[in-house]
């Protein structure tokens, strides 16, 4: 099992976009799909709600591994199985970082006797959960916004990155992903060309557009290709180009 999370710290830039529609494409593609929504918010959780598997995000971090074994064997998903946001991951910030990585590694391995890919979402913010999952995975994959703000936000990104490789050292950081971009707005084409000249191996060689079918999709708990509206092409296509992107560079085996 290969574990990517999607992570960068500031909020709306298309984390739980990118997990969720992962998880749909990789589901078509006939693999078992694990995603972890760490984000208390629970956006990916209210998206994916068809697929939860009743089993809670905060417990990847108690390292119950018998528990959670006995919760996986012989039961039965659809390709997707949803291990959704609770409550009582808000309390993941008092619990030591190393005790919350390695329990958080132990789940993941366990996870891996049932699925072929697993899928972090993580919150905006530098807790200990996002922090764990990036010390877990194998993958990164950042989506960004071409805005100030945002890019701002990646350059703190980078240097967490670096510190945590570090400690993590098969993470393999995936690229950020230059999403909502508007080619109509000459500030995004601008901040698009200062992101690939300032990260020139870091950034993906495509982007997602501002795309409103996209977020129709995430609200109607399904992927942007099952929009029936001709704009939804276009985004469809994006989103593919993304899938098989991140697909092919985490070489996941069935
Ligand atoms: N390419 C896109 N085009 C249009 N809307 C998008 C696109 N990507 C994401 N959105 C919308 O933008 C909003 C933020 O996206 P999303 O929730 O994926 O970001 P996030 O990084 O997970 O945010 P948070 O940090 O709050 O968890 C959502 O309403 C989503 O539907
Ligand atoms: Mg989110």
């Amino acid at each position: 099992m290969k574990t990517l999370v999607t992570t960068i710290q500031k909020g709306g830039q298309g984390k739980t976009f990118a997990t969720c529609h992962l998880a749909f494409d990789f589901q078509e593609r006939g693999l078992r799909v694990a995603v972890i929504d760490l984000d208390t918010q629970g956006n990916a959780s209210w998206t994916l709600a068809e697929h939860d598997s009743g089993y809670q995000a905060s417990r990847m971090f108690t390292a119950n591994t018998d528990e959670l074994r006995g919760w996986f064997t012989n039961k039965k998903d659809d390709g997707i199985a949803l291990i959704a946001a609770d409550a009582s991951l808000a309390n993941l910030d008092k619990m030591h970082l190393g005790k919350a990585a390695g329990a958080l590694r132990v789940s993941i391995e366990v996870l891996s006797e049932f699925f072929d890919v697993c899928l972090i979402d993580t919150a905006p913010s530098l807790g200990v959960a996002m922090t764990a999952a990036v010390l877990a995975a194998d993958y990164m994959l950042s989506p960004i916004e071409m805005e100030a703000y945002s890019l701002q936000g990646m350059k703190k990104m980078v240097a967490v990155i670096s510190n945590l490789r570090k400690q993590n050292p098969k993470l393999k950081f995936l690229g950020m992903l230059p999403n909502k971009v508007d080619a109509r707005k000459p500030r995004h084409v601008v901040n698009l060309a200062a992101l690939q000249q300032a990260y020139p191996k870091l950034v993906v060689p495509f982007s997602v557009g501002a795309r409103d079918s996209i977020a129709q999709a995430l609200g109607e708990q399904i992927p942007v290709w099952k929009i029936k509206k001709t704009a939804a092409r276009k985004a469809s296509q994006e989103v593919r180009e993304l899938a098989d992107y991140v697909f092919n560079r985490m070489e996941i085996l069935q």
